[in-house]
Parts: structure tokens; sequence; C-alpha cells
């Protein structure tokens, strides 16, 4: 597989880029404002002026962004910067961390998610999320797909629930191999399988947004090959933000890349630019490996 990485030109920004950018952080400390295009035509979702406070840490400043229709969007950057922050943010799962507070605006489909009347449980459904570690219940692997349509009332019948649980496995690309064994443990799965088995849970509960922390960081390349794969088809019916440490991957699977620096949001653009000509100082220090 080839990769816009595997061709980074060094990128050699302006004078007068250079110079704007170095005296907003001489000035500040940070850039005060995002590099590039955080916004979309046909946004999905809608971040503005998003920070985050863990106690009196301030772990997200003023972010904003959308999340494209039918899009992947990446996030990437140096460790605690706070992407898994973010993107905790976006189906309000900080709201379970104590002493997390977040200020701002979150859209989805023009729905404010932080509206104290929006009950989190549909909400979580709608935007989906799927963990670094593959997480499956301890039930077979039919329950683990067929929980959430279940609690969420989303079948009349058994033989509907079977269908929800034949496709989202479909979809999730594990149909396949685990057909004849659905009443096995979901544990008993390898790990690349436990985690497209997470991903089939997600989208058993008709998602608009799924959400992935590092999905692939603890699976073998092939199994990794696998899930981004899947991550490219699963575009065409949902919102994808990917966080992840490996640009490569970055590069393979998103249209648009958000560069995140401590809990700045750097620069976002065309997944291709941000690889090849980077406009912030910051962001091409990290895709060039000078830090991160
Ligand atoms: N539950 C938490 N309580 C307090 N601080 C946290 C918590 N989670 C993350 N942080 C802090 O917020 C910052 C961003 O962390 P995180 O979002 O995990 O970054 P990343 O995912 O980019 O590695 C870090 O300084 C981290 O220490
Ligand atoms: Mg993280």
């Amino acid at each position: 597989m080839t990769s816009t990485i595997d061709a980074i030109q060094p990128h050699v920004p302006t004078f007068s880029e250079s110079d704007t950018i170095t005296a907003e952080i001489e000035a500040t400390g940070r850039p005060n404002k995002t590099v590039g295009e955080p916004f979309s035509d046909s946004p999905r979702m809608t971040c503005r002026d998003v920070s985050v406070f863990y106690g009196t840490n301030q772990a997200i400043n003023n972010v904003s962004i959308d999340v494209g229709c039918n899009e992947v969007l990446a996030m990437i950057g140096p460790s605690g910067c706070g992407k898994s922050t973010f993107l905790r943010c976006l189906n309000r799962m900080n709201d379970t961390v104590a002493g997390c507070r977040v200020d701002g605006k979150i859209l989805l489909d023009d729905e404010d998610i932080y509206d104290p009347k929006v009950d989190v449980v549909p909400l979580r459904a709608l935007v989906g999320m799927v963990f670094q570690k593959p997480n499956p219940f301890p039930k077979s692997i039919y329950d683990n797909v067929a929980y959430g349509p279940k609690i969420h009332g989303l079948t009349k019948s058994k033989a509907e629930l079977d269908e929800i649980v034949e496709t989202s496995l479909q979809k999730a690309g594990l149909w396949e191999e685990v057909k004849d064994r659905l009443a096995e443990p979901g544990t008993g799965l390898s790990g690349g399988q436990q985690q497209r088995l997470c991903i089939a849970r997600a989208i058993a509960v008709s998602p608009e947004v799924i959400l992935m922390d590092e999905p692939c960081s603890a699976l073998d390349p092939i199994a990794t090959a696998k899930i981004e794969e899947l991550i490219s088809e699963l575009r065409l019916q949902f919102s994808i933000v990917i966080v992840t440490h490996a640009m490569q991957q970055a590069s393979r699977v998103s249209q648009r890349t958000a560069y995140f620096h401590l809990g700045d949001l750097v620069e976002v653009g065309p997944t291709e630019q941000i690889f090849t000509n980077p406009q912030h100082q910051l962001t091409e220090d990290y895709i060039t490996g000078r830090f991160g």
C-alpha cells in the first residue's frame, strides 16, 4: 500500500506565513487560531469554542471544527495533546469523568448535544464509540450485537433482531468468519475480530457518527489493514472520527486531518495537504518527526 506519507516533501513556509505564525506563538505562547479549513460544507457535527477542563486544568482550548457527512476525520498530535478528551466530548463520554467540564457548543444535525434535555443513552447510539482495546461484552457473539437494538427497542421480533445482527456483522466484515458460531463468546475471537465485533455492535444501533480512539493500536498489521479497509467502506454510510498516533494510518483512511498540540487545534486540512504541505510550523515539526 502506498501512502502520501511515503512521499513527504519538506514544506518550506513562505516568509510571511512563518513570520505571522512565529510572531503569534511568541506573543501568546500558543497559536490562537486554527490554520486551514476546520469547517465543512455539509457538517454532521458542529463544534464551536469547545474548551474542556479537568478541575482547574484546561485540556482543550477553544476548539472549533466540523465533522462532515461521509468523511473520515483523523485527529493526530503528540501524546497528551487532548485528542481523546476532544473525541469524548462528541458523545458526552466526558460526563462520566469526575471533575471534567465542557464549555462551548456541539451540535449533531443542528441539535445541541449538551442541552440538558438530551438523553445521553440514545445520543451514544447516534454517536457510537470504539475504544483502543477491543471490549466485547462477556456474552455470545450474537448477544454482543443484539444487546444495543434490544435495549433501544429497535426491533419487534426475533426475526428482525436476527436481521440486524446479520447485517451489522456483514457491514463490519465479520459475518463470514462467525456465522457458524454466533452462540460462542465474543471474547473467544482474535483481537482483530473482537474489534470488528465492537464495530458491529456500534453499527447495530444505527449511528450517524462513529468515534474511534486508536482502534488499531492493540492489533497486528494484518488485523489493522482489515480495520482500515473497513473504515473506508463505513464512510459511505457514516461519519467517522478516528484518533491515531500512526500518521500512515491517518493518510490511508482519512479525507481530512486535524493536528492538535497542547489542547489547541493547530491546523485542519485535506489529509494529503497536511502530510505534504502543512501550513503551520508545529504541524510540520510533528509530521516530520521532530517531536511527538
Ligand atoms: N480523566 C482525566 N483526569 C484528569 N486529567 C486528564 C484526564 N484525562 C486526560 N487528562 C489530561 O488531559 C490532557 C489531554 O489528555 P488526553 O485527551 O488523554 O490526550 P491524548 O489522547 O492526546 O493523548 C493531558 O494533560 C491529560 O493528563
Ligand atoms: Mg488518547
